[in-house]
Formats: structure tokens, sequence, C-alpha cells
């Protein structure tokens, strides 16, 4: 077991981590609370699992917040989530900025206030030359509608421009486009599932399934995803002796 974060190798941390910050409602009615209480308590984890993130040198971490179908919800519930993402970016801004944090957040805004577009604007705008690790929210978000809003988009540059579709890449219209190649895809909750998130970027990633619900995700259960990522083969199709070989 390793002890901490500092214990890595290079070539063992995950250059692009997802997460399926899932078990919120369950953790709180374990404590016969309501199920907003345990929303409350995952934004706590999740401030401490960015900070781990940064700490260990991880270039891309991508949260999902609330997916396309958490509209399905009781109205309280999807409002309680709503208002906890502006509160949040109001009151984390300046100390991600500060942290040399960029903040992205990937997902069809269309159907937020006014208010909330305005602020997720200007939080990206604030942090948009930051160097250090970018921080993806994903909100409103389902791979469903990312692979086909970058397919209108594809289809709109070739019209625009006379290059043929053939020559595009869909990846390049992706709403993670421009992030390194997703390692590690983490959930959560002990749901063995991928509900929706990045269909298309996980390809490749090493899939990581834990028990414990996100309010309780903390920097020893980030150290023991990545551990178990460490341990992986990733042959990317190759055979084990073509992989030596390169090494
Ligand atoms: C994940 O926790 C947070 C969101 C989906 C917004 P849940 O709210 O799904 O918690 P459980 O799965 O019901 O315990
Ligand atoms: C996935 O969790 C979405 C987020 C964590 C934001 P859900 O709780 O919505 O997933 P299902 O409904 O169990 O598949
Ligand atoms: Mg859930």
């Amino acid at each position: 077991m390793l002890d901490g974060l500092n214990s890595f190798n290079q070539s063992d941390i995950p250059k692009h981590i997802a997460i399926v910050m899932d078990g919120n409602g369950r953790w709180a009615q374990q404590r016969n609370k309501p199920r907003t209480y345990g929303h409350k308590a995952g934004v706590d984890a999740l401030r401490e699992t960015i900070e781990s993130c940064a700490e260990i040198g991880v270039e891309a971490l991508t949260v999902f917040a609330f997916s396309s179908e958490n509209w399905l919800r009781p109205v309280k519930e999807v409002d309680v989530l709503m208002n906890l993402f502006m509160v949040t970016l109001k009151s984390q801004a300046k100390r991600l900025h500060k942290n040399n944090i960029r903040l992205l957040v990937i997902g069809d805004r269309s159907r937020f206030s006014g208010s909330l577009r305005n602020k997720i604007k200007e939080v990206e705008l604030l942090t948009a030359s930051n160097s250090g690790m970018s921080l993806v929210i994903a909100a409103n978000y389902g791979g469903h509608w990312d692979i086909e809003q970058a397919a209108h988009k594809m289809v709109q540059k070739s019209l625009d421009s006379n290059v043929p579709i053939s020559k595009l890449n869909l990846e390049d219209y992706l709403s993670t486009s421009g992030l390194p190649t997703l390692d590690l895809f983490i959930r959560t909750g002990g749901e063995k599932r991928v509900s929706n998130f990045l269909l298309w970027q996980i390809a490749y990633s090493e899939l990581y399934f834990t028990d414990t619900l996100w309010p309780d995700f903390d920097k020893q259960d980030l150290v023991s995803a990545i551990e178990s990522f460490s341990s992986r083969h990733r042959r990317f199709g190759k055979t084990d002796e073509q992989i030596d070989q390169s090494t």
C-alpha cells in the first residue's frame, strides 16, 4: 500500500480522470437526512478530490455533476442541485483561480437559468489562461448528447469550409476535445454502469468501481483508485510482447 500521493511514478498517474460522483442520496438517507444533505456533503468531497488530483499532477479531472436524465428527479431536488451549482461556483471561483485551475463546463447549457449560464461563463473566463489542472464539470451532460452535438458541428464545418466530411474527425468536435485521452473512469456508490457519461471517451479507459458513497470519497480512496490503475496492463489491442518492446 502506498502511503500517499507523492509515492507514484509519473507513468503511474492517469493524465485524465473522470468520476461519476454517485451515492449522495443514499449517504444522506443512512443518516436520516434529506437527499439534498448528501448533495451538500458531496460538494465537500469534490473540493478535496480536486485538490488531491491537482497535488498529484493529474492534468484533467472530469466530474459528472448532473446528467441529462437527472431532470427526471423531483423538481425540488433539481432546484436544490441547480442552486448548489450556482452557490459553489460563486464561493469557489477565487480558490480555483488561486490554485491555477482552469474550469470548463460541458453539457447542454440551454436549460439552465440565465444567471447560472452567466456565472459559468464568468468563471470559465476568469480561469481560462490558468496552466494547472483542468477541472471539467459535466452538467446537463449526456454521452448521447455529446456525440450528437459533435456530429452537428462537424457537418456544419464541412458545409462551411467545403472540406469533405470524411476528412474530419468527430473527436475534434466532442466537448472534451483538447483534453488528454481519458485514462481512468471511476464510479462511486456501487453501481457498475456508465449512466450515459463519456460514452465515446471511455473507449480505452481503465474502469474502477467502488462501493464508497461519494460524500465519503477521500484522498485514500483516490490513492486506491490510482494504485489499481497503475497495476493494469494496458495493451490497446497489441500483444504483451509488442508493449514490452516499446517500453
Ligand atoms: C449522485 O448521487 C448525484 C447526482 C446524481 C446529482 P445520487 O443523488 O444519485 O445518490 P444516490 O445514487 O441516489 O444514492
Ligand atoms: C449518474 O448518477 C449521474 C451523476 C452522478 C451526476 P445517477 O444516480 O443519476 O445514475 P443512475 O440513475 O443510477 O444510473
Ligand atoms: Mg445515483
